[in-house]
């Protein structure tokens, strides 16, 4: 395994990811469990915030205390990012959110951009993009592209799972960014889409049947 990648060992992201790729699941639990898991990943992502120390005082005494000492920046890429949002913001209140929005081209696989919003300044800011999925890898490398020439200069990208060949082309095309996710799974078929997978994320958690 990579030193860039970081899978997430936990029960109770085994016990979401079983939810999330069974096809009976109903798009009220997909949600849910989405929400669950980006709460984890949130949590590990943020052992690596900057804390700046701060005196406080108690109702009996005075002591220290800590704030995080940077912008954080969260960039769902639409559509599926945003089901992974609240799931962050939860942990991480003070979060700005910007979007991008890539669509995948259903014969080459190559993201086709459509939307790009984020504060106008993100060049000293922790910016986590999120994504449940990481297939081939473009739509990722694309938007880190994006935020790489907006002057972001530390960046993580987060997804529920992973393909071994996107995971390839993430880390050949941007050494620098660490991804975290709750599954590695086995490959790509022949239209693009993750095995064992869970489908189409945009569509489970629009429910857009
Ligand atoms: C899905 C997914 C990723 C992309 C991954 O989005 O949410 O953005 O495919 O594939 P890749 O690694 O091969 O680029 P999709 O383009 O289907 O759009 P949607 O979220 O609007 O459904
Ligand atoms: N996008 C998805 O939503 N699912 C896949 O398996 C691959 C790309």
């Amino acid at each position: 395994m990579n030193k860039n990648f970081i899978l997430l060992d936990h029960p109770l992201i085994k016990r979401d990811m079983t939810i999330l790729r069974d096809k009976n699941t109903s798009t009220e639990f997909f949600r849910s469990a989405v929400k669950r898991i980006s709460n984890i990943l949130a949590v590990e992502i943020a052992k690596s915030f900057d804390l700046k120390e701060l005196n406080i005082e108690t109702p009996l005494e005075k002591t220290k205390g800590y704030k995080i000492n940077q912008e954080i920046v969260l960039i769902p890429i639409l559509r599926a990012g945003l089901g992974m949002v609240s799931g962050f913001i939860e942990v991480i209140p003070e979060a700005k959110v910007g979007h991008i929005g890539l669509q995948r081209d259903e014969n080459t696989l190559r993201p086709v951009e459509y939307y790009y919003k984020t504060p106008k300044d993100i060049s000293n800011a922790f910016v986590i993009l999120l994504d449940p999925m990481l297939a081939t890898g473009g739509s990722a490398s694309e938007a880190v592209n994006y935020l790489k020439k907006k002057g972001a200069k530390q960046i993580v990208f987060s997804c529920l799972v992973a393909a071994p060949e996107g995971l390839k082309k993430f880390i050949e095309n941007h050494p620098d960014i660490k991804i975290y996710g709750a599954a590695l799974d086995r490959q790509l078929n022949e239209k693009g889409y993750i095995l064992p997978g869970l489908g189409d994320a945009g569509d489970r958690t629009f429910g857009t049947f």
